[in-house]
């Protein structure tokens, strides 16, 4: 079985699959814009839309380290990188969303809305912690910083992910249960993440690979 399953992660198709997968939810929002189902507020359905989407695809880059190690497929390294700049560009959306039809391009207001607006702040700043980790995602940037400084950058991804969350958390006004229960799965990749640098005894695997 697993045997199986790491020919088909390491398949020539593997990737292609992955991409179609991470690119299907906006394909979906053109789906709906070409048909005209972009809801009352179009605006705030994609705002909301691709806001989901940047959180969801945080956790799943987040969950791609515990799971090669508790399933023993480390092949599924391959699609880290990849998914990690998916997340990265739905919050471009997400954000171009706020500074475009929301904010009208006044940078002005946007930076008063910022500073005014708690959920906004941390959203923001959630953002901003990703645009390195985008930058220095090539195997160029992980040679130029070495192994160990370029791992210490990208744990950035889960102070992002934690603002994301908190941002999400403070928006909703009355059931919090979704942004609960993202919190809840974000936890528990912190804590296998701190459980595995205070018992270093299990073998590590193969450090950064950007493919
Ligand atoms: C890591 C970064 C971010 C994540 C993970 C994230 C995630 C989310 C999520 C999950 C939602 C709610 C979706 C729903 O209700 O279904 C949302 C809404 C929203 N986000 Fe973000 N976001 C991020 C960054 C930002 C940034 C940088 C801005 C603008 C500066 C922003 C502005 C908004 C706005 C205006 C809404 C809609 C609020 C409302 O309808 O009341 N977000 N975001």
């Amino acid at each position: 079985m697993r045997e199986a399953l790491r020919q088909i992660l390491l398949s020539r198709w593997s990737k292609s699959a992955v991409f179609l997968l991470c690119l299907s939810p906006l394909g979906y929002l053109g789906w709906r814009a070409y048909h005209d189902e972009l809801t009352a507020n179009p605006v705030e359905f994609i705002q909301h839309f691709t806001g989901d989407w940047t959180l969801r695809l945080l956790l799943v880059t987040l969950a791609v380290t515990p799971l090669r190690r508790l399933l023993n497929l480390p092949d599924l390294i391959r699609f880290r990188r990849m998914l990690g700049l998916f997340a990265f560009t739905y919050v471009c959306l997400h954000f171009l969303t706020y500074i475009g039809p929301d904010q009208a391009f006044d940078l002005g207001g946007m930076w008063k809305d910022v500073a005014k607006r708690p959920f906004i702040t941390v959203g923001f700043l959630g953002f901003v912690l990703l645009i390195p980790l985008a930058l220095t995602s090539t195997k160029g940037w992980i040679r130029r910083l070495g192994g160990r400084r370029w791992q210490a950058l990208h744990r950035l991804i889960y102070v992002s992910a934690l603002c994301g969350v908190v941002h999400y958390y403070w928006l909703v006004k009355s059931d919090h249960r979704l942004p609960l229960m993202y919190g809840a799965i974000l936890s528990v990749l912190l804590l296998y993440r701190l459980a595995g640098s205070l018992f270093k005894s299990r073998p590590a695997v193969a450090v950064p690979a950007a493919q």
